[in-house]
């Protein structure tokens, strides 16, 4: 079946995204000094803070991925939800002078999206739509990860 291909071409490619991303800050190229974007320095509590709800990122798009092969709408819905906005609800108070505003205009479209797609995920059943939703979705991970890097301090 074409979806599930797409759908687990897509998982595939999102697994060993990360290790293309973030190569240039580890393993290879151990120096960032080539990366062009914009720095952002956190401390350590705010830097796990925010990796944490990036890890939560990589989980609810694993489960829309695998809801979206078994035609399976309760668990696209479900995944989808877990990275909404109330995801970004705990986080540290701090963090919103350090962070500039394209950062959390993106992290809560990103947040948005999520919701959207539960939304529509929950209303249509549509899986060509999910899988599409989702699609422009990762365009958002994409984009940030190429302007932005956190540093300790
Ligand atoms: C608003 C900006 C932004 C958005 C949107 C964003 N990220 Fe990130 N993400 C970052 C930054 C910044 C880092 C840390 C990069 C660095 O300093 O190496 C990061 C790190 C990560 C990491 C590494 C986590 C760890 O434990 O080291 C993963 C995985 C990740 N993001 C996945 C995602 C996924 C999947 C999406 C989309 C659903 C996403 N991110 C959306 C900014 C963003």
């Amino acid at each position: 079946m074409q979806l599930k291909t797409i759908s687990i071409a897509l998982y595939t490619l999102l697994i060993f995204s990360p290790s293309v991303v973030f190569s240039q800050d580890s393993g290879l190229n151990t120096n960032s000094e080539d990366f062009k974007g914009t720095a952002i320095y956190l401390t350590a509590v705010e830097r796990e803070a925010v990796l944490s709800e990036m890890r939560g990122f990589v989980e609810s798009t694993a489960g829309i991925v695998k809801g979206i092969a078994d035609e399976n709408m309760e668990m696209v819905t479900a995944n989808a939800r877990k990275s909404g906005k109330k995801a970004g609800a705990h986080m540290p108070h701090t963090l919103h002078k350090k962070l500039p505003a394209s950062f959390k205009k993106l992290g809560s479209d990103t947040h948005r999206r999520f919701d959207e797609l539960a939304l529509d995920a929950e209303q249509l059943g549509d899986v060509g739509h999910a899988l599409s939703q989702l699609g422009a979705l990762l365009d958002n991970c994409v984009s940030c990860h190429s302007l932005f890097r956190i540093k300790v301090r």
